[in-house]
This record gives structure tokens, C-alpha cells and sequence, in this order.
């Protein structure tokens, strides 16, 4: 069941008699039809009206409307104005560059620019590697989209995916300290998209790629790799498995079983869901069983995609035919990114004792986690309404603040794994139960911890 939330929250200015009940009378409206007031703030008093802020958060924007037609149906009440707190903190965009050198007088600027500058050029030309030296390279990262698969939107394009690019560099710079730019490509196509990248790389300590859709997010990460002497990590691949391997070690930590002998279900082998089968596999679970829109997938489909192809191979040990439901029957673990609502809890029944269930579909999950609950022994979601969110932010911050400190030119499958490590080792033993396997978003110790082990997988010091 939804709650309103602060994604919708709105603040409506009214008018209104300045009678004893007048706080009273608008609160109800609000609360009648069903949005939560976060600030009442009167504004401006007349000897006829009194002028009120109301903030309140709402389930969308349709209901942020039924809010503000319930205000306006008051006797005597006059709406102003309705200003939506989401587009406010968005007017003129959420990211800025600023300087980190004072250029107060000419002195100043012999140096940081002409021509001192031009010694510091020299020196790169003679010394390429001193690029990661003397420039903004040393922490600087690309977050690199296309635009083709944003969030639950899918394929707005480039200029759509900007607001979500800034949110991204916002973060890496809050949690980590890093200089992350957003490079939103007026193309979709493969090609094009790695000549762009490669063509940019010079100025970066790292590319980020973000959003691009499956399966041409694969070809296009791969190929990066092989030309580029900087890191090349696709978060929603890579961070997404960083955060699960990490929330199922502790998972298993809390049911009392051994990855040994786990038997897990991944349903969704797109982007996110073949990273994570890649990196359990090298956790050595008992099996992984994939699902996918077409059912099972087992080496008799007949999948022309590499990718498909490549899972089946190397999961399903029984070669097991047939629907997500058939699956379930006897797993240990669930792990849902795909799509949602696609199971009820007598499904989750059917698996066996101590459950993990870790439905992630953002943004309605494959069970609905109180359904998920009624067999479940841990359950998880993406939402940060429910306990247990598996949230890139606990990875990508860390992951780059660690691969800049060590000057990394790859990243490798052990660096993916001491991230997960790092994360699951910030939930100490003393605070590690079922609605605590990960640790909050907002937890201080995550991105240097997660940098800390991704540093020193890379041989940093
Ligand atoms: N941290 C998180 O919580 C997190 C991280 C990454 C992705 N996700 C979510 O996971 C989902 C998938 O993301 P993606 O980037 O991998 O998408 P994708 O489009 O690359 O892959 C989707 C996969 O789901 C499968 N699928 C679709 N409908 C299905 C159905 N009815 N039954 C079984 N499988 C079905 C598809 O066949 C495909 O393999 C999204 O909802 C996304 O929001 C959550």
C-alpha cells in the first residue's frame, strides 16, 4: 500500500477567513482526502484573511490536484498559488562547477591560466600519466546515458535523462567526494555511443554508464573496457549486484544457511539481473536458476542472445524447464528485477523454510513485501518505504572514490566483490536481523568502507 511521500510534496497558498476554526477546517480537507501535512505556515494576516502555506506530501500528481480542488471547495477559501517542491529543487538544475583556485589578481591568473598554464600542458605532453596528476582526471567521472532505459520511464531519450544524470553526480559528490559530470548522447546507437565515450575519456578518471538498455549496454560496456585505460562500470548492472551479493551474505548471515548449499531464483535477466547471476556465480551458490519473460531459461530454449545464452549455460545444473512459479518450488532465495506483481505468498509457501525473498521491480515489486512476509524469513525491496532497501547509493560512491585513490585503469570481479564485502561488513553482528541486513543510504561509514576494499582489490595502498 502506498503512503504519500516527499517525491509529491506540494505547497499550496490560500486565503482564507481568519475565523478560530480556520486551522482546524483546512487541516481536515487535507487529511480527508488522504494527503500529510509537513508544514502550516500563515504568512500574511488581514483583518478579513489570513494567508497559509500548506505543505503536504500526496500519492501523484493527480492526487496533489484532488488536494488542492478539496481546499478550494472551503467556504470562503481562495487557492493562490500551488507550487510543486520536486520541480522547485529541479529550476535551473541540481549541479554547478566552481572554482578551486582563487583568481584575484593577475598574479593568480599567471599561474592557474596563462601562461604558467602552459608549463603544466608541457608536462602532460612529455608525461601522459601526469594528466591524473595535475587535472581534474584525478576525480573526475562520466555518467554516460543515452537515455534509453531511465528508471520506470524507459527510452526518453537524452535531454529527459538529465534530471536523473544530475541526481546521479549529486550523489557521488555527497557520498564520496567525487566530481561525477553528466554526458547525455544524442544517439542510441552502439557504435556511435563508444566512439563518443572514447572520444571524451581523456578528461575522465572513470566512466560511469548509466540507463542504457539491455542488451546493448553489454556489447558497449565490453568494448569500452578493451579501449580504455580508465574504469568502465555500468551502475545498474554492477552497483545493483554489488548491494545484492552483499544484502544475501548477510541474509544468509540471518536464516543460518551457507551460500554452499543456497538454491537461488534470479528472475530477470536483463541488465541487472545478468550482473547479479555473474557475480553469485562466483560465490559458489549450490545453483541459480534464471527466469526470464519467456519463462526458465535452460540450455534447450533455443536463445540466439549471447547473453541468454551464456546463462544458461553456465546455471540451471538440472537444465529445469517451465514459469517463474515452477521455479520457486524448494528455492531458497529469490531475487526479483523484472517486472511487477508477478507472484503471491503462496508461491513464497512453496520455497523452502527461512525464505529470502529480495523483490526489487522498482517501482511496484514482484510480491508485494507484506504478502512476501506472511512466508518469508527476510524480505528486501528497491523502496525506501519498506525495511531493507537495496540502493545503488550504498556502491557507486564508494566504488569510484576507491578506483580514483588507486589510479585504476580496470575493474575487476574481485573489486565488485570486496565492495559487496565492505557493505555487508558495515551491518556489525550486534545490529544484523531480518529488517537490518543493509545499512542505510545515509550511513557515513558505507563509501569509505566500500572505497576502503575497493582500493586495496585494485593494489592501492
Ligand atoms: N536497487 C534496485 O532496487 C534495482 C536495481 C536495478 C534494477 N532494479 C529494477 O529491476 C527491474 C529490471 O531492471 P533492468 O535494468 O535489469 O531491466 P531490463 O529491461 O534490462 O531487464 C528486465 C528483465 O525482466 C524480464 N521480465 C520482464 N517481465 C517479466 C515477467 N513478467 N516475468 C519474468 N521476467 C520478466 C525481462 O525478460 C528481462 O530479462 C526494474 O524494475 C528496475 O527498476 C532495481
Amino acid at each position: 500500500m502506498p503512503v504519500p511521500g516527499p517525491g509529491y510534496s506540494i505547497t499550496i497558498r490560500v486565503a482564507a477567513p481568519p475565523s478560530a476554526s480556520v486551522a482546524g477546517d483546512l487541516t481536515s480537507a487535507v487529511g480527508h482526502v488522504g494527503g500529510v501535512i509537513t508544514a502550516f505556515d500563515v504568512v500574511d494576516s488581514h483583518a478579513d484573511s489570513v494567508v497559509i502555506d500548506i505543505t503536504c506530501n500526496a500519492l501523484s500528481a493527480d492526487h496533489a490536484r484532488d488536494i488542492t480542488e478539496a481546499l478550494r471547495a472551503l467556504p470562503g477559501v481562495d487557492v493562490r498559488k500551488v507550487s510543486d517542491r520536486t520541480f522547485l529543487v529541479h529550476l535551473g538544475g541540481k549541479i554547478e562547477i566552481s572554482a578551486k583556485v582563487a583568481l584575484r589578481n593577475r598574479d593568480d591568473l599567471s599561474r592557474a591560466y596563462t601562461p604558467g598554464v602552459a608549463r603544466i600542458c608541457q608536462a602532460i605532453a612529455d608525461n601522459p600519466d601526469d594528466a591524473r596528476r595535475l587535472t581534474i582526471k584525478r576525480n573526475t567521472v562520466a555518467v554516460v546515458t543515452d537515455g534509453s532505459a531511465v528508471l520506470g520511464m524507459g527510452n526518453i531519450g537524452p535531454a529527459a535523462a538529465l534530471p536523473v544524470m544530475e541526481g546521479k553526480a549529486a550523489l557521488f559528490k555527497k557520498f564520496a567526494g567525487v566530481d561525477a559530470w553528466p554526458v547525455c548522447l544524442d544517439t542510441q546507437d552502439t557504435e556511435e555511443i563508444i566512439r563518443a565515450v572514447e572520444l571524451i575519456a581523456p578528461v575522465y578518471g572513470g566512466i560511469n554508464l548509466e540507463d542504457i538498455a539491455a542488451p546493448r549496454c553489454f556489447e558497449i560496456e565490453r568494448r569500452l573496457r578493451q579501449k580504455l585505460d580508465i574504469p568502465v562500470f555500468h551502475d545498474d548492472q554492477h552497483g545493483t549486484a554489488i548491494v545484492v551479493v552483499g544484502a544475501l551474505r548477510n541474509a544468509l548471515r540471518v536464516v543460518g544457511k551457507d551460500m554452499a548449499d543456497a538454491k537461488i531464483v534470479v528472475c530477470g535477466v536483463g541488465a541487472a539481473g545478468s550482473a547479479i547471476i555473474r557475480l553469485l556465480l562466483q560465490r559458489g551458490p549450490a545453483d541459480i536458476v534464471a527466469v526470464d519473460v519467456d519463462g526458465i531459461v535452460h540450455r534447450d530454449r533455443g536463445d540466439t542472445d549471447a547473453n541468454l545464452r551464456w546463462v544458461a549455460l553456465n546455471t540451471n545444473r538440472e537444465n529445469k524447464a517451465g514459469r517463474l512459479h515452477d521455479a520457486l518450488v524448494g528455492a531458497d532465495v529469490f531475487i526479483g528485477v523484472s517486472a511487477p506483481n508477478l507472484f503471491g505468498a503462496e508461491q513464497v509457501a512453496t520455497m523452502a523454510p527461512d525464505a529470502v525473498v529480495f523483490a526489487l521491480a522498482n517501482p511496484d515489486p514482484e510480491i508485494d513485501p507484506l504478502e512476501a512476509q506472511k512466508h518469508a524469513a527476510v524480505v528486501a525491496t528497491g523502496r525506501s518505504d519498506y525495511p531493507n532497501q537495496i540502493n545503488n547509493v550504498l556502491a557507486f560512491p564508494g566504488v569510484f572514490r576507491g578506483l580514483l585513490d588507486a589510479q585504476a585503469h580496470t575493474i575487476t570481479d574481485a573489486m565488485l566483490l570486496a565492495a559487496a564485502d565492505a557493505i555487508a561488513d558495515v551491518v556489525d553482528g550486534e545490529r544484523l536481523n531480518a529488517s537490518f541486513i543493509v545499512p542505510s543510504v545515509f550511513d557515513a561509514a558505507v563509501a569509505p568502507a566500500v572505497a576502503e576494499a575497493v582500493r586495496k582489490a585494485a593494489g592501492g595502498h
